[in-house]
């Protein structure tokens, strides 16, 4: 039987590789029907939202979703979409697995670091106001119900996949009311999982160590702010944002995204890496329970990146979005 999934392709570089991921999952012989939907600037002159109503209908009739990048613009103009697409649907869990692909040439070898970030407050909650000229305020709003979910989360997804031991990442040394509520929550929900390994770090410091020593973490549990920079620091470490997946997990939906954004310096020249979203859509395949196809997938990523020069200008080759994916195609052929 088909699955109904809801495509949003975004803007930017996110039709093409939105489009090389559909082409992937249809030679891994999975049957998707692909609910098409779209957000972002392209439809906010027409329907005067950047998030109409029936995107977010889709995503809740179906329960899945995959998306590509939109942007957002910078210092000015409309709220991003994204942000307001995970608060919308309480996408709670953003997860991040920063893991370093074999044939790829990572920083440090067995990298395999899970970042889960909090994905609906912090300073991304919405809440900035100018007090008065030459003064802004940015609101860093952190809930003890948001603490505990996403330590739980973490926590649950650390022994669901085996992993040992899980750290939160904070900077309660200055911020000791919010960071030291999400420090308090990682500690009473520490106490429930016992087969867990429990560690503190501060944010600067954590940064160091995913730099000089990243085979040494595992899974991370932190603040929406501290996770999206730390993930692209991850990225850099395993070989760039083309390879990074990332999926927003709620309740009663999830939304699987790359961690890159619409790359608009390199958008339309039909060059970029469609790895992160194949991944990502990996990701979504695990999730609805396709546990064959996301293999076959995983395996034949390995191999190509093992056995093929063909790849993309981020990780140092002269491939097109067409001709990596064409080889990834013939790659889940022979897997
Ligand atoms: P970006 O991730 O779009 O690009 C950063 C750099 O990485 C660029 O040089 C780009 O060419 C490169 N890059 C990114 N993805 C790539 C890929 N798949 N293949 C090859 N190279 C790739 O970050 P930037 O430039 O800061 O943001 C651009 C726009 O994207 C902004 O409007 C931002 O708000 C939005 N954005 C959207 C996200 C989302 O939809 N979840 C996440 C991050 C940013």
């Amino acid at each position: 039987m088909a699955h109904t999934i809801t495509l949003i392709p975004g803007d930017g570089i996110g039709p093409e590789v939105a489009q090389a991921t559909q082409r992937v999952l249809e030679a891994a012989g999975v049957k998707i029907e692909w609910d098409i939907q779209n957000a972002g600037a392209a439809v906010a002159e027409a329907r005067g939202t950047t998030l109409p109503t029936e995107v977010l209908d889709s995503i809740k009739r179906n329960k899945v979703a995959l998306k590509g990048p939109i942007g957002t613009p910078i210092g000015k103009g409309f709220k991003s979409v994204n942000v307001s697409l995970r608060q919308a649907l309480d996408l709670y869990a953003n997860v991040r697995p920063i893991r370093s692909l074999p044939g790829l040439e990572p920083r440090f070898e067995g990298t395999d670091i899970v970042i889960v970030r909090e994905n609906t407050e912090d300073l991304y909650a919405g809440l900035e106001l100018m007090i008065m000229p030459g003064i802004a305020q940015s609101i860093k709003l952190i809930t003890e119900v948001a603490c505990t979910r996403i330590c739980e989360y973490a926590f649950d997804y650390a022994e669901r996949m085996g992993r040992k031991r899980v750290t939160v990442v904070h900077k309660a040394n200055i911020m000791k009311l919010s960071d030291g509520l999400l420090l308090e929550s990682f500690r009473k929900v520490a106490l429930k999982h016992p087969k867990i390994e429990p560690a503190e770090i501060i944010v600067d410091a954590c940064a160091m160590q995913m730099v000089k020593s990243a085979n040494r973490l595992d899974v991370l549990v932190t603040e929406n702010l501290y996770g999206d920079i730390l993930s692209d620091l991850g990225a850099g470490l395993v070989g760039g944002l083309g390879i990074v997946p990332g999926a927003n997990i709620g309740k009663e939906a999830a939304v699987f995204e790359a961690v890159h954004g619409s790359a608009p310096d390199i958008a339309g020249k039909g060059i970029a890496n469609p790895t992160a979203l194949i991944q990502s859509a990996v990701m979504m395949l695990f999730h609805i329970g396709e546990h064959l196809a996301a293999e076959k997938i995983e395996k034949a990523l390995i191999r190509h990146f093992q056995e093929s020069p063909i790849r993309t200008g981020d990780l140092g080759g002269t491939a097109t979005t067409v001709q990596f994916t064409d080889a990834l195609c013939e790659a889940i052929a022979r897997t």
